[in-house]
This record gives structure tokens, sequence and C-alpha cells, in this order.
């Protein structure tokens, strides 16, 4: 049932957000819980289907609206018990919101937020990157400027390659080292690419 209500909800996004992000970050949360033991299964894998659901880069720039559809799917599920806890884990997971209100010390918001950022690195985050400045239109890269905010390698420096450091559980650390690895593993190869380019033979 809440799968066919994020199934729905989730058409528009660009496919970095689609329904396999939010089944990817479903799987990590789930792992880092049982390796964890922070939370109660069944409300973390209901906060990992709707993490995304009233994202105001798509929900039309409001997420009001977004978790008025989530208070409500929820209510009409018999879940008011745990609604508060799952909104409130909505609401502060993000990277981009810099508005933190109510408990952000909540370790289901740890979990979730591992498991969503976890998705941001490694091979797919790397995907997902590409695939949202292609979304965007942005460039691949803006020579000389790493951190050039407008292109995906840009995007490597302002956020991916500090996630490692955000990481919130040891679990997720641990994924995230690997992760980590890849992304400059990357980089290192897309630079001497990049320079080969400029190279006649
Ligand atoms: P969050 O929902 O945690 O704030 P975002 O929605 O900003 O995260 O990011 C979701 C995905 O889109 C991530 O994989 C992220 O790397 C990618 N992304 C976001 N902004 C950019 C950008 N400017 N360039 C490339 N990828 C981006
Ligand atoms: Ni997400």
């Amino acid at each position: 049932m809440t799968e066919e209500f994020v199934r729905q909800n989730q058409k528009g996004y660009d496919s970095g957000h689609d329904w396999w992000h939010i089944m990817r970050v479903r799987k990590l949360a789930l792992f880092i819980n049982e390796k964890e033991s922070l939370a109660d299964p069944f409300t973390v894998e209901i906060t990992a289907l709707l993490h995304d659901t009233a994202d105001s880069k798509f929900a039309s720039g409001n997420s009001e609206q977004g978790y008025e559809l989530i208070r409500d799917f929820m209510e009409k599920g018999g879940m008011s018990d745990i609604m508060d806890r799952v909104l409130n884990v909505i609401k502060n997971v993000s990277f981009s919101n810099k508005n933190k209100t109510g408990n952000t010390d909540d370790p289901l918001l740890l979990v979730i937020q591992d498991a969503d950022r976890l998705d941001a690195i490694g091979a797919i985050g790397i995907a997902r990157a590409f695939n949202y400045g292609g979304f965007r239109n942005n460039p691949i890269y803006n020579p000389p400027d790493k951190e050039d905010e407008k292109s995906t390698i840009g995007h490597f420096y302002n956020k991916l390659l500090k996630l490692k450091g955000m990481m919130n559980t040891p679990t997720g650390c641990k994924i995230a080292e690997e992760r980590h690895k890849i992304l400059e593993k990357f980089l290192e190869q897309f630079y001497e690419e990049w320079e080969y380019g400029l190279i006649k033979l």
C-alpha cells in the first residue's frame, strides 16, 4: 500500500530520485538499522519509503503540500502513532534543508540520513549526479574551477566528497569509506582523460 502511494508520487521526479532510489535507501536503511538496532524496522521502512515524497525540488517548490499528503496517507493507513516522528525525519533528512526544526537527534533520522547520503556517493552516486546535471542541463565541468557551483564536477567538491565525514552511524561510515574511494578514483581518471584531450598525437 505504501509502495503504491510512493510510486504514484515519485513520478515526474528525475530518475536519480525515482522509485529505485527509494528501494536502495530502504535496503541501506534496514541494513544499517539491523547492524545498530537504532529504531523499529517497520518505522525505518515506512520512513525510507516516504522520505522523498515531499521534496520541494519537485513538489512544485511546496513541501507543505507534500507533508499534508503524507499526513493524510498515514492517518488513513492506521499509522497515526508514528506519523509525527516520520514527518520530523522527512523534514530534517535533506542535505539542502538549512532551516532545521524539531528533533534532529532521533536515531531514526540518523539511519535514514545515512542511507540517503550513501546513495549519493559511490558508483551510483556518480551516475545520479550526472543524471541530475543532465536533467538541469548543467555543464559536466568548468575548468579550471573545480568548485564551480554549476557544474557536476563542482558538485563533487561542494557536496559529494563531504558526505563521508558527515555519516552518523559507524556502519554508514564503513560503507561511505568504500564509496568515497570510488569518487576519488573517478575524479583522478576524469582529469587524466580531460588532459589527454589536450595532447596532440
Ligand atoms: P537531498 O535530497 O539529500 O538534499 P539532493 O536532492 O540535493 O539531496 O540530491 C539528490 C541527488 O541529486 C544526489 O545524488 C545529488 O548528488 C544529486 N544532485 C543534487 N544537486 C546536484 C547538482 N547541482 N549537480 C549534480 N548532482 C546533484
Ligand atoms: Ni532521497
